[in-house]
């Protein structure tokens, strides 16, 4: 089957395009504007397409030339804080650039979609764990477009028959076992790999964002998923889409949550450094937990995890920082 990569040069995608490559049934192709993804983090002797999803004639040329039967999207502006500064600009990339990228789908018959989505969707959750069909209210841009788009999926299964998988992350982390591909965004707001700065020698310490939260230590909890674990639960929805013919949605996380404390506490363990750390007011738009209920991806995908122990997240991630200190 062919399959084309939107932000395959990028974090998650790159990781995608390694476990596909693996099982030599996919011919696959990368899209990607490189607006933040590196090209040398796509194997050799994939094609890699320069373009924006926001360029209806580039996407009307791969498309020609690819003619994919299925999509992974992981084209998307990610940053929370900057999508409340720049909220228009969020909806062009990730809301316009998605509706130019399914109209291509749409006239070239590609059947399948299978689509990078947040937990920031459901903005301050109802209940913990958060399970699939929960209320989703976001409460910035960012997970709004994200709504957006699934929202619109919908119409488009009824309109043309798309069949599409919206999946949607907790906070992904770590990187592949090689550590040849990894985390590397420039700047880095991301907890683990910040952390990982300070015995890189890149910064002195951490700052901790509000250790008065409701939680047991006081400050933030999340649900850490490896992004390899992530990059084999889209090719299980992708069988999925195509022996089913249905389409769904999921969220992907550990089911356990863990608090910045805890991660800081791991990030020594694994690197043998103090890693100083100091609290911080609270970051806006920050919920007190957010955990995931992964059971629906277990069940109906038979997705199994890899990666239990944030330790070994972390180390994974340590690896990859280790061997590229100053990013890709
Ligand atoms: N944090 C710190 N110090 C830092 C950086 C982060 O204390 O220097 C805290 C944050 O306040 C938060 C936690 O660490 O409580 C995790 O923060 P991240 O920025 O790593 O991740 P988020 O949970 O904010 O966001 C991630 C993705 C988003 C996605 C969201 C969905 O980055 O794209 O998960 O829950 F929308």
């Amino acid at each position: 089957m062919k399959v084309l990569v939107c932000g395959g040069a990028g974090y998650i995608g790159s990781h995608i395009v390694r476990e596909l490559t693996k099982l030599n049934k996919y011919e696959i192709v990368v899209l990607d504007n490189l607006s933040t993804g590196h090209t040398i983090a796509v194997p050799e002797g994939i094609p890699v397409e320069v373009g924006d999803i926001r360029d209806k004639q580039f996407l009307e040329d791969v498309f020609s030339k690819h003619k994919p039967t299925a999509v992974f999207h992981f084209s998307a502006s990610i940053e929370v804080a900057q999508s409340c500064v720049d909220p228009l600009g969020y909806y062009e990339n990730n809301v316009a650039g998605t509706i130019y990228l399914l109209q291509a789908m749409q006239k070239h018959g590609a059947k399948y979609f299978i689509f990078s989505s947040t937990a920031a969707l459901f903005g301050q959750p109802e209940r913990i764990p958060i399970h699939p069909d929960d209320l989703s209210i976001p409460v910035n841009p960012y997970g709004d477009t994200k709504l957006a788009v699934e929202t619109m999926l919908k119409w488009c299964d009824q309109a043309f028959g798309l069949k599409y998988a919206c999946l949607r992350y907790f906070n992904a982390c770590g990187a592949d076992a090689s550590g040849d591909i990894g985390e590397d965004h420039t700047p880095e707001s991301h907890l683990i790999p910040l952390i990982l700065q300070v015995p890189l020698g890149k910064r002195e310490k951490i700052f901790i964002f509000g250790d008065d939260y409701d939680t047991e230590d006081g400050s933030c909890v999340r649900d850490y998923v490896h992004v390899t674990d992530l990059a084999t639960a889209h090719i299980l929805a992708l069988d999925y889409l195509a022996r089913e013919n249905t389409s769904n949605r999921f969220n992907l996380g550990s089911g356990k949550g863990y608090s910045v404390k805890e991660i800081i506490e791991a990030a020594r363990r694994v690197t043998g450094h103090p890693i100083p750390a100091e609290i911080k007011p609270r970051r806006a738009g920050d919920p007190a937990t957010l955990v995931a209920s992964s059971e629906k991806a277990e069940t109906v995908l038979g997705w199994k995890r890899q990666y239990h122990s944030v330790d070994d997240i972390v180390r994974t991630a340590w690896n990859f920082h280790q061997k590229h200190p100053k990013g890709f």
